[in-house]
């Protein structure tokens, strides 16, 4: 396994040396024909943005090489535009913050990407709703995968577990303890309000944002209400196991565990690589590599924090995992952007944006590897 483990690192190394190489200061996300189209002409303020960062910043914690901080940087810069115009920016500011400015002041403890941070995380806080104890995800806008136009106060989606990582980070940094509390209430209500008893996840719950009355769950990036969307159950193992690191409160653990057993169950019959929605119909069959990447990751994750006996459950599921990425679902070739294939966006989506290399795909396929190198950087 470890020379398995090295042959893979070397690959990696290779490629995102080459990357770094041709990127300037592009921010990546989708490659067309093998090509990273730059993210700063088409949304600045898109959530993906943080993740070619966060990869560099994992690559540079392990190999002090100059060229990856350096790159990470370009990225961290270029997201100033993203703050100034601030409407754009909703709560996926933990992925995008997290992965760039707070990244670099971990590691170097530059003091202009900590102001970044809080900026970030100040407005994270700022979009918690004390009625109904949640942070509000999206803005009103006029496209998605759901009605347009529609008043989105009073949604929340499990994704956000990721984001607030970023609001313990800001509490502890301030020493002020309203962050924690915001993100401890929102994964309290995300826990109310979309695990279920089957141990997987809804992708977005919708409350009254005047009452905080509970209305509904609906569906999301998924194939439909109550199906399961792999991704979702993604950020829900690896969000619960954070939501308990940050806290120590054991009904995230119990979350994070439950989650990763429905995960682990669903994985079986294809390989150990995950399918868009494990709740659709067989045809079309459509691959959500990056689901598998960081369902991996929480898994590794809940691995460090549970009792030695049931280490091996988590560690050995989430090292096939990995393996079987690396084996069937990897693009090695140096001059061709993006490293995990067969990433989709979501279910009801066009052809370009399902089965293609996405950049949070490569970060956490990344960071999974490096976990099992024992070179991980805490970026959460
Ligand atoms: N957070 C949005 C997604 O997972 O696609």
């Amino acid at each position: 396994m470890q020379q398995r483990l090295e042959e893979i690192y070397k690959k990696i190394e290779t490629k995102l040396e080459a990357e770094c190489g041709r990127m300037g200061d592009k921010i990546p996300y989708i490659p067309e024909n093998g090509v990273y189209p730059d993210m700063r002409e088409r949304n600045i303020s898109f959530w993906t943005n943080g993740f070619w960062a966060g990869m560099l910043w994992q690559m540079y914690s392990a190999e002090k090489k100059e060229i990856y901080k350096e790159t990470a940087r370009r990225t961290e810069a270029a997201l100033d535009k993203a703050l100034e115009q601030f409407t754009n920016l909703h709560h996926d500011v933990g992925f995008q913050f997290l992965h760039t400015a707070v990244a670099d002041y971990r590691l170097t403890g530059r003091e202009e990407a900590k102001v970044r941070g809080l900026h970030a995380a100040t407005l994270l806080a700022g979009r918690f709703n004390p009625i109904g104890n949640y942070i509000r995800a999206w803005n009103v806008v006029n496209g998605g995968f759901e009605a347009k136009n529609q008043n989105r106060a009073g949604w929340m989606i499990i994704d956000c577990l990721m984001n607030i990582p970023l609001l313990y980070w800001a509490g502890e940094e301030l020493d002020d303890p309203r962050f924690a509390c915001i993100a401890d209430q929102h994964a309290h209500t995300a826990l109310k309000t979309m695990l279920r008893g089957d141990g997987s996840c809804n992708h977005i719950a919708i409350v009254d944002p005047a009452t905080g009355e509970f209305l509904e769950t609906s569906g999301g990036q998924g194939y439909g209400v109550g199906s399961s969307w792999s991704r979702g159950q993604a950020w829900a193992v690896y969000g619960f196991a954070l939501a308990y690191m940050h806290t120590g409160k054991t009904e995230y653990l119990d979350a994070a565990k439950q989650v990763a057993h429905y995960f682990i169950a669903n994985i079986a019959s294809t390989g150990y690589v995950s399918v868009v929605d494990f709740r659709a119909p067989k045809e079309p069959f459509m691959w959500d590599t990056t689901a598998t990447a960081c369902a991996a990751c929480g898994m590794l994750q809940i691995a460090e924090m549970v009792p030695e006996l049931e280490k091996s459950l988590y560690y050995d599921a989430a090292e096939k995992m990995l393996m079987a990425l690396a084996e069937d679902h990897c693009c090695w070739n140096p001059e061709e952007d993006g490293i995990l294939k067969n990433g989709t966006v979501a279910y009801h989506r066009e052809a370009d944006e399902i089965e293609v290399p996405i950049i949070y795909g490569d970060y956490f396929f990344v960071e999974g590897i490096l976990r099992l190198r024992k070179q991980g950087f805490m970026i959460w």
